[in-house]
């Protein structure tokens, strides 16, 4: 039955399963919900340039991200996409486990003092640790001074697109309580951004970092598509971009595995069995296959960025259904993903769907947690490898533990939250020694 009063991914959900895979929703905009993989495959890959994003969602989300990877568009983003797709290879990301499980690995040591029974916010807690990941491979040992007021102020950003308080950020002008506190944010957000440009552009560059490519790129390559606004823009998108998104993904896995101690089980005792107290490498990881299968299947029940927004620039038709020009169209991966054609019994946690041979003949465009096509997530390998660094190392030294009585729901913002927080214990997992991993190479 559809709640008029849900959140929004429930309610878009209803209406998906009540009205079929193309549905039309008359509102402010015309809106067009597109459910079916087969209709969502050419929006993403073949016809990618026909829907652009020109719509108010990420007008919002440019107010703080200004014209970055995730909201640039047409031939500048594809100059941009080609200038830093580079630093996200497989070999520079893999480059990032010793930075990763460094940092994990100093929380695990103030998590040691916390393990008595005291009560966690477990996503704040992993919120916390992406950004300082995130901050790490992006500024390398320069954002340590300011990563914490900086988290500050992405949380502020982090509503949804389509709230009234973020729609009135477009006329930031207007002097309500939030704008104002919105403009603060911004204005110190860009204080200490630029300043650690100016600060590495003064000393030069050679921390192999990303600030650094970037900095190549602005000061010596020539390249013209680059000042140091845009230059601001990506870092901002990408500290924005790579940590909540990871952080939900890391803190809703750990709330899956705690309500299904079989999976837990299996998964600690193949960790174990792999790495016998150690944290893994990203070499590490293929000999632990279903870390990842637990990974990909917490992403399908609780996708971190739950839909995504274009505008139809040219009239379209999906197995004669027209879309008109100027249409704006949704992609729900939170609705997708429990597609009944595609995923059997969707509510039901089993990360054996991600089995190599389990998957056989699954259509492709089911499962969509980064995207797909030439906008596919950038930072997809990034994630992928820094969930499962974290999750081996905190499931290798803790038992995590919901505290029961606390309510759990979704909350869509432009990630897909814990409304009320994930509040969790903790207790050491006995018996397990933890070899420190190495410094960072
Ligand atoms: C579990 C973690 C993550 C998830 C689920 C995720 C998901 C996504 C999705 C669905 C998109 C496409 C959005 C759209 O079309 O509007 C996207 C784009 C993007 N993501 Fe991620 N992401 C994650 C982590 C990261 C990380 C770690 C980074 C970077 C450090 C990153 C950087 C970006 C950027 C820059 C884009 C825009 C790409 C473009 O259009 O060229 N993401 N992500």
């Amino acid at each position: 039955m559809l709640h008029l009063g849900a959140e929004l991914h429930v309610l878009l959900h209803g209406l998906l399963r009540t009205y079929g895979d193309f549905v039309r929703w008359r509102g402010f905009h015309d809106v067009y919900l597109v459910n079916h993989p087969d209709f969502i495959r050419p929006i993403l890959t073949r016809d990618y340039r026909h829907f652009s994003k020109r719509t108010i969602d990420y007008r919002v989300l440019a107010q703080i991200m200004g014209n970055g990877l995730v909201t640039n568009d047409g031939p500048h983003w594809i100059q941009q996409r080609k200038l830093i797709q580079p630093m996200f290879g497989n070999h520079r990301v893999n480059g990032f486990d010793g930075t990763i499980n460094t940092l994990t690995s100093s929380l695990m040591d103030e998590w040691e003092t916390r393990a008595g029974g005291e009560t966690l916010r477990i996503d704040r807690e992993m919120s916390r640790l992406t950004f300082r990941i995130v901050g790490a491979t992006l500024f390398g040992s320069d954002l340590k001074r300011h990563g914490d007021e900086i988290a500050e102020i992405l949380e502020v950003a982090n509503l949804s697109p389509l709230e009234i308080r973020a729609l009135m950020t477009l006329c930031s002008w207007v002097p309500t309580p939030y704008n104002l506190k919105w403009r603060r944010a911004v204005r110190r957000l860009d204080e200490i951004v630029y300043g650690l440009i100016q600060a590495r552009r003064r000393r030069g560059v050679g921390h192999e970092d990303i600030l650094d490519h970037l900095i190549h790129a602005l000061d010596e390559s020539g390249y013209e598509g680059m000042d140091v606004k845009q230059m601001r823009d990506e870092v901002v998108t990408l500290m924005l971009a790579g940590h909540e998104t990871s952080a939900n993904a890391l803190a809703w896995t750990l709330y899956l595995l705690s309500a299904h101690p079989d999976v837990e089980a299996r998964l600690t005792e193949s960790l174990d069995a792999t790495l016998n107290g150690a944290p893994a490498t990203a070499d590490d990881l293929p000999r632990v296959p279903y870390l990842k299968q637990v990974v990909q299947e917490s992403m399908r029940l609780y996708p971190p960025v739950w839909s995504y927004v274009r505008r139809a620039e040219r009239q379209e038709e999906f197995n004669g259904c027209l879309l008109p020009a100027g249409a704006h169209v949704i992609i729900v991966p939170y609705s997708l993903h429990r597609h009944p054609e595609f995923w059997p019994d969707p509510e039901r946690f089993d990360p054996g769907r991600f089995d190599p041979n389990a998957g056989e003949g699954r259509h492709p465009f089911s499962y969509l947690p980064f995207a797909a096509g030439p906008r596919t997530c950038i930072g997809a390998g990034m994630a992928m490898l820094e969930t499962q660094l974290v999750l081996a190392q905190i499931l290798q030294r803790f038992k995590v533990r919901m505290v029961p009585e606390h309510r759990i729901e979704t909350t869509g913002k432009v990630t897909l939250k814990p409304r009320y927080g994930i509040l969790a214990t903790l207790s050491r997992r006995p018996a397990v020694r933890l070899r420190k991993p190495s410094a960072p190479g």
